[in-house]
């Protein structure tokens, strides 16, 4: 049982106790580590200015992606690594393809955006191959500019491939991958502080046992809602259950014409998932074809279940059948609410 947060940040190893758990890393970083390259915005997942890179192990290989640090929760993080904008200047201060694109292009104007979209675009040039000008769009979409009007910005994303690879950050990849083979555990996570537990299973079984002994624990998955909860409303949460590390739960099976999607899932993954299928059958395709729709908010997601009881929601998978779309994650009443009306405009 590990009862300390375990994370890389930049390329120092954290062990972090003596924080509450529903800490969020933005704060954690302009706060308790000031590193105050990373912004504040609207501490909402709204403005991307808070964004930075979070990595973790996919096999044998780091995956990286950008995530707005104001709505992540630290102990989240245990045995992943964190990459603040700090990170990316060479020793003698040199800039980083990334940001030398930026002032090439007058990506920059006010500049409180900047480091946002800086790792917006690290996260992108992390994971390799130089993306389209529509894959530039989609990556850049959580982050928000009121100066340059985009244009320049998009530019520059293009531009940084052009330039040579800088050789600090030429062996990242193995680097972090070293690291995060350092601190891989397969042990839940036991965190308290005060009077505040954060329980992070590392499967099924630990997740089962934890959700019996702990029944009016709040399940973290994303934390897209439960993180406003503690930015906006300043709620008190006692227990926390974060699903992240339950491999069962990141699923995506296709049998027959069903495809079986884990409660963990993410909505990109599962559209990946439903874009693969599309074309190799007539009932998988009309699947990715909802799945793909839902995403753009058209009005076309047909109904939403809740589950039967808080273990079988904790443990479900999602059922999509021809014609319905199930849920079994979304508890929240905004999402209720929210499938309720779309179920609405499909009706019409
Ligand atoms: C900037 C921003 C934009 C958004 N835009 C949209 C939008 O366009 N459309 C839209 O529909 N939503 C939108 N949302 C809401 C967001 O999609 C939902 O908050 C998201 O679905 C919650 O998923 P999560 O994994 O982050 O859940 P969490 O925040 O971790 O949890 C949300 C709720 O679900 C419960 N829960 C989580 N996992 C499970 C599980 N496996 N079993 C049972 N209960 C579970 C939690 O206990 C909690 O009650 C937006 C949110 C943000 C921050
Ligand atoms: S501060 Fe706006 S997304 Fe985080
Ligand atoms: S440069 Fe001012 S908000 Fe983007």
């Amino acid at each position: 049982m590990s009862t300390e947060i375990n994370f890389f940040l930049n390329d120092k190893r954290e062990e972090v106790s003596g924080i509450a758990p529903t800490l969020t890393l933005m704060n954690y970083l302009r706060r308790n580590k000031r590193l105050t390259g990373t912004k504040e915005g609207c501490a909402e997942g709204d403005c991307g200015a808070c964004t930075v890179v979070v990595g973790e192990l996919e096999g044998e290989r780091v995956r990286y992606r950008a995530v707005n640090a104001c709505i992540l929760l630290v102990p989240m993080l245990h045995g992943k690594i964190v990459l603040s904008v700090e990170s990316l200047q060479g020793p003698g201060g040199e800039l980083h393809p990334a940001q030398q694109a930026m002032v090439d292009c007058h990506g920059s104007q006010c500049g409180f955006c900047t480091p946002g979209f800086i790792m917006s675009l690290y996260a992108a040039y992390l994971s390799g191959q130089k993306p389209d000008r529509q894959r530039i769009n989609d990556l850049l979409a959580g982050n928000l500019c009121r100066c340059t009007g985009y244009g320049p910005i998009i530019e520059a994303a293009e531009r940084m491939y052009d330039l040579p690879r800088p050789s600090w950050d030429s062996d990242r990849r193995e680097q972090d991958r070293e690291r995060l083979q350092s601190i891989a555990t397969s042990e839940t996570l036991t965190y308290s502080n005060d009077d505040q537990l954060f329980f992070a299973p590392a499967g099924a079984g630990e997740l089962a046992r934890l959700y019996d002994e702990h029944e009016s624990a709040t399940i973290l998955a994303g934390a897209t809602d439960v993180g406003l909860w503690i930015t906006k409303q300043h709620r008190h949460l006692p227990q926390i259950i974060y699903l992240g590390r339950v491999a069962e739960l990141k699923k995506i099976a296709i049998e027959g014409d069903v495809m079986r999607i884990g409660a963990g899932v993410s909505w990109v993954e599962a559209l990946r998932s439903a874009r693969c299928c599309a074309g190799s059958g007539r009932i998988r395709f009309e699947i990715a074809e909802r799945l793909a729709e839902t995403s753009q908010m058209a009005h076309r997601l047909e109904m939403g279940r809740q589950p039967s009881s808080r273990w079988e929601a904790a443990l479900s998978f999602a059922k999509v059948p021809r014609g319905a779309l199930f849920l079994s994650k979304t508890s929240s009443s905004i999402m209720k609410s929210r499938i309720a009306r779309r179920a609405r405009l499909w009706k019409r």
